[in-house]
């Protein structure tokens, strides 16, 4: 038996990438899923019933309140509940990086209604389900680089930052509803966007590898097992914190 085994879980940009392996492991250890993505997660879903799990397609766009909404929504109605959140959606790779004086007002409110304003909306539709069980799990994906600080990214870097800011406040703010909430903070990541759209990371993972205690590149699989600790009752007394998982680069 999975030690998710009757859990319903939400993935947020589950369509590809990192979210998409969050979303398999998730389903690998009996979670049923909702893949929660602006792209379709169709493709996603046939994965993972192909492996004998379950899981819908709830799309969502995670900076919209009514599409975040509906997304939970949709879970529950198909599964009956919701346990485990994991706010994964970001833009990323598809925001030009910049010096911190060339990036645009408008990229800047992009990147933090997605990255910072969705964390909280998907939040706040998320938690009244788990109120109903008295037990929920949320974890946000952050970076690595809200620790180690990073150039011609500041718009991203600041809302990566902010995940680890509402992580620990959301954390104190629910634990009463016995709601842990935690953060999981990759390092440069050989997810397909990176390797096919941002070419500057892409390049640049040989060098970033040197940065690490363990010297290799770091892949989506990498980041799986953290969640899954996060997601299941093995880590049901840890709440807002912010786990690093990148080979040992930033240290705190
Ligand atoms: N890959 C890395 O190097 C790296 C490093 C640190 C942190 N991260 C974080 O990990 C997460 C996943 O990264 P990835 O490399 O898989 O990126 P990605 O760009 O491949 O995936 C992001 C997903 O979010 C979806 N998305 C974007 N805006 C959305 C919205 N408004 N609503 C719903 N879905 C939306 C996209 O369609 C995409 O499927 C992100 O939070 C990213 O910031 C990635």
């Amino acid at each position: 038996m999975g030690r998710l085994e009757g859990r319903v879980a939400l993935v947020t940009g589950a369509a590809q990438g990192i979210g998409a392996e969050f979303a398999k492991g998730l389903a690998a250890e009996g979670a049923k899923v909702a893949i929660s993505d602006m792209d379709s997660g169709q493709t996603v879903v046939d994965i993972i019933k192909q492996a004998g799990g379950d899981a819908i397609d709830a799309p969502c766009d995670v900076s919209d309140e009514a599409s975040a909404r509906a997304a939970v929504q949709k879970t529950v109605e198909a599964f009956g509940r919701l346990d485990i959140l994991v706010n994964n959606a970001a833009i990323f790779t598809m925001v030009d990086r910049a010096s911190f004086d060339e990036i645009t007002v408008d990229d800047w409110d992009r990147v933090s209604s997605v990255n910072i304003k969705g964390v909280w909306l998907m939040c706040k539709e998320a938690v009244p389900e788990m109120r109903k069980n008295s037990y929920g799990k949320i974890i946000n994906i952050s970076s690595g680089r809200a620790f180690k600080g990073s150039t011609h990214f500041l718009h991203y870097d600041a809302s990566k930052a902010a995940v680890v800011g509402i992580t620990r406040s959301l954390a104190r703010e629910i634990g009463g509803d016995n709601i842990c909430v935690n953060a999981i903070a990759p390092g440069a990541t050989a997810s397909e966007n990176v390797l096919k759209r941002d070419t500057a990371l892409g390049a640049s993972m040989e060098g970033t590898m040197k940065t690490r205690a363990l010297k290799r590149i770091e892949t989506p699989e990498d980041l799986v097992g953290a969640c899954l600790f996060l997601a299941s009752a093995d880590s049901d007394f840890i709440t807002g914190q912010s786990l690093v998982v990148d080979g040992g680069s930033a240290m705190h």
